[in-house]
């Protein structure tokens, strides 16, 4: 029996365990020259302090050995002879100094020690204050350094030898990000070298590890690479770190996948997507941060080699395109590669207006071939009548365009015939009848007879019905919808399937897209032949006719007129377009109208508001120019414009050189705003009502775009209160008592709300649509009181499958009563 510290009866305790298992390792100088040869030998030169377990941390055991030397602090000064000496007899390959927190070391000045040797030995005074103690260590960091110059300075260390500076930190965490990328270098090294069991584990910790350390460490830090001749020595360093920590990620892969063929299936499967990811990051952030007067925006970083962001983009798009945006500020252009395609989002109210104003050098017919092609039917019925026409909608062709008879230009007449067609004569023409119709659609719905309640099962579909049934009507005459008992329904059962047609959904998974598409198409060219029986739309006799029953209006005998001198034309094709415009003319402003009265019926106050104003602006008979004017039904409109709908207005540049600030976009690349975000800016967009309450862009606020000439704070655009006070702001002023009208400003936010999209390509039918939801909010409120009936807690939303195709209805059936109103 030993005396001694406990502690010490308890280590001779446990040894004489130990000793009963114990196997001699190989002898020293079998084992000293294959680790030479190796060059894989470690040694870690770390402090005495037996908190630090260097044989946990690094996981030291019979198979991964280390040669470890350590005295108080794990310096360096100390060490020296025994460095010597361990090199002499294996050559380490790599020297790791690792002091840590709370070190003796940190704590003791050398002083102090020298005073107490001098009091246990007096004698040796002399000797004593000779011998040096080295100094305080004030930080770790700094001492590790410090040893690691020495070491490498020192005739007695071989300087091919890596030195490998770590840290460890309190309660053995280690300090991030330096440290932390060694320690995980060491593992992945040691791990290699010592032939330890690899594992999908291991590999999977390297990524995360690496994944955080370049987020925290690179990410930040990528300014400075963006401006080259600004590289700051500690980057570059943390990019040369990413990278050896990528090469270890490859090289552990690849060890891997030699030990176990599941886990070469597995890596072979994720290395080129985690690979594509990691460098497309790095590239975007580049991109991000070039400060260069000409320069590419950043591609949306994507796992998908090829593909790019496809699958992300048409899977769910608002999100994406959300997340794309959020990623940068809200000026800097984002591209997106889809398949072999690449489209750039651009956003921010500068950029919007500078798209709509470079117009000259942009053109939007891609995406009506694309509409054409694929959601209209045209591609398999006589593409080569619009596909070759790259002369653009404006009277002179494009430069650069193929050289196009004018009766050939099928682009161009479409447009001059639409855009000349809704507005003027034509437009009241049009709107009065959509009036008259819609009243007797309504009346034919729940008729003046009927006193009771009536219980209606799909209040949205009511409006469906009605407002197309009006519309089309209105447009096209009678005998299109007389002929085609079923279009109505048809044409919203396409609306629904609108987004698989866009999206090229073979015909084989979505079957009843094409079907109902191709009904539609029979059906409109039946109408045309019905109407060519009875009409010759060149008869001069119909000069100035601005509607008759066979055609309907002037803008439809107009657009045979112009298609009579397209070569190749086919009776197909005509029809195919033309249910491109019965999509376009009812697929927006339906929905639309629909919210319009949701909002209006879920809000008491505002019903009978809207309701007063309806019946003083126009009692009787609708009076549309008096409800035209009205600043609170124009602002219902516009708000649900600004809230409902989703598109994404496109655009080609025709030149090369094509800019916009100092971003380039690249010829024949898409460039999309996507009317949604822009109307959810919160950094532009006005939340603060009259009353000092919050509207936020999600939500409806029906006088949002209500300027109240006593309110400088009023209206749809953030103003800035500071600016107001200081005079900065342009403020209408007010005369003493005056009354203060509300008028609807809906130019304030111009580039911001755009759900007509802009410049020359604007939707020609706007002017119609305003007209179509004055008469739907009025008939609709003035013929019938209306109950919505929503199931406790529901909370009505867009249907979102719809993104990005226009206007969203409410998403699932609303079931309501209704009874005609006593006084109408
Ligand atoms: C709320 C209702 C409506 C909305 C939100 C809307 C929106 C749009 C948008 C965003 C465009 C593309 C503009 C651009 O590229 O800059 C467009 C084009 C078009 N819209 Fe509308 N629209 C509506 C109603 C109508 C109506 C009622 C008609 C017809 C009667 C119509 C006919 C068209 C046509 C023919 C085009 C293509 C114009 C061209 O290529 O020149 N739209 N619409």
């Amino acid at each position: 029996m030993i005396n001694g510290p406990p502690a010490l009866v308890e280590m001779l305790d446990r040894n004489k365990k130990h000793v009963e298992t114990y196997k001699a390792p190989p002898h020293l100088m079998d084992v000293a020259p294959k680790i030479r040869d190796s060059g894989n030998g470690v040694m870690i030169l770390t402090c005495s302090d037996p908190r630090v377990n260097v044989f946990e941390i690094f996981g030291l055991d019979s198979v991964l050995r280390a040669a470890v030397i350590r005295n108080a602090g794990g310096r360096a000064a100390d060490a020296l002879r025994s460095v010597a000496i361990l090199q002499h007899i294996a050559r380490p390959g790599a020297i790791v100094v690792m002091h840590h927190t709370d070190c003796g070391g940190t704590h003791i000045e050398p002083g102090d020690v020298k005073k107490d040797l001098v009091e246990l030995s007096p004698s040796d005074k002399t000797t004593i204050e000779n011998t040096q103690f080295g100094k305080k260590m004030n930080s770790i960091k700094e001492s590790v350094r410090e040893d690691i110059a020495l070491l490498k300075t020192s005739p007695l260390v071989d300087h091919s030898t890596q030195l490998d500076e770590f840290k460890q930190g309190e309660g053995s965490n280690f300090t991030f990000p330096l440290d932390a990328f060694w320690l995980w270098r060491f593992h992945v090294r040691s791990e290699l070298f010592s032939y330890s069991e690899h594992s999908a584990l291991n590999l999977s910790r390297q990524l995360v590890s690496f994944l955080l350390y370049s987020t925290l460490t690179i990410k930040p830090k990528l300014p400075y690479f963006a401006n080259f001749g600004a590289i700051h020595i500690n980057e570059l360093k943390a990019v040369f770190y990413s990278i050896a920590m990528f090469d270890d990620i490859v090289a552990e892969g690849y060890s891997l996948a030699q030990h176990d063929w599941r886990l070469t299936a597995l890596v072979a499967s994720v290395v080129p997507f985690a690979l594509t990811y990691i460098i497309t990051s790095l590239l975007a952030f580049l991109a991000a941060n070039n400060k260069s007067h000409s320069r590419s925006p950043p591609i949306a970083p994507y796992a998908v080699p090829f593909f790019g962001n496809l699958f992300a983009f048409l899977f769910d798009n608002e999100r994406f395109v959300r997340n794309a945006l959020g990623r940068y500020a809200r000026d800097i252009p984002v591209q997106f590669r889809l398949a072999n395609r690449k489209l750039t989002l651009i956003s921010g109210t500068s950029n919007v207006l500078a798209m709509f104003r470079s117009s000259r050098y942009l053109d939007a017919n891609e995406i009506i071939i694309i509409a054409v092609d694929n959601a209209f039917g045209g591609a398999s019925v006589g593409r080569e009548c619009y596909a070759l026409d790259n002369t653009g909608s404006r009277k002179e062709p494009l430069p650069g365009s193929r050289p196009l008879k004018m009766s050939d230009r099928i682009w161009y007449l479409q447009h001059k015939t639409t855009h000349a067609n809704l507005v003027g004569p034509p437009l009241v023409e049009i709107a009065e009848r959509f009036v008259k119709c819609l009243g007797e659609e309504l009346d034919h719905a729940i008729p003046p007879s009927q006193t009771d309640w009536v219980d209606v099962p799909d209040f949205y579909g009511l409006i469906q019905s009605t407002m197309f049934a009006a519309s089309t009507n209105a447009i096209y005459g009678p005998h299109l919808i007389r002929l085609n008992p079923d279009l109505n329904k048809d044409f919203w059962e396409y609306d629904h399937h609108i987004p698989s047609l866009f999206k090229l959904v073979p015909r084989l998974f979505a079957p009843k897209a094409y079907a109902v598409r191709d009904r539609l198409v029979a059906s409109v060219k039946k109408w045309h032949a019905h109407a060519a029986e009875h009409v010759d739309v060149k008869d001069p006799a119909l000069e100035g006719v601005a509607w008759e029953e066979y055609y309907g209006s002037k803008m439809m005998r107009d657009r045979v007129v112009d298609y009579i001198g397209v070569a190749n034309m086919t009776d197909d094709l005509r029809a195919c377009l033309d249910v491109g415009l019965i999509w376009a003319a009812n697929a927006n402003i339906v929905p639309t109208v629909g919210w319009c009265l949701i909002d209006i019926l879920t809000r008491p106050a505002l019903a009978a508001t809207a309701r007063a104003e309806i019946s003083t602006l126009s009692p009787g008979e609708i009076n549309m120019q008096a409800l035209l004017a009205s600043p609170i039904l124009q602002s219902i409109y516009a708000e649900e414009l600004r809230l409902r709908n989703a598109i994404f207005i496109q655009r080609t540049p025709i030149i090369d050189t094509f800019k916009m600030g100092p971003w380039k976009f690249p010829k024949g690349d898409l460039i999309i705003v996507s009317s949604w975000q822009e109307a959810r800016n919160r950094e532009t967009w006005n939340q603060r009502g009259r009353d000092g309450e919050e509207h936020d862009v999600e939500e409806f606020w029906a006088e949002r775009f209500l300027v109240y000439k006593d309110d400088p704070l009023s209206g749809p655009r953030l103003v800035d209160a500071a600016k107001v006070k200081k005079g900065g702001e342009e403020v209408e002023k007010v005369a003493d008592g005056e009354a203060s009208p509300p008028k609807f400003a809906p130019e304030k936010v111009a580039g911001q709300f755009i759900p007509y999209g802009g410049s020359e390509n604007i939707c020609p039918g706007r002017f119609y649509a305003k007209q179509e939801a004055m008469a739907g909010m009025a008939l609709f409120l003035a013929k019938f009181e209306i109950e919505l009936q929503l199931e406790p807690g529901r909370v009505l939303e867009p249907n979102k499958a719809q993104f990005g195709f226009g206007v969203m209805g409410p998403k699932g059936a609303i079931k309501a009563r209704m009874r005609r109103r006593k006084v109408e």
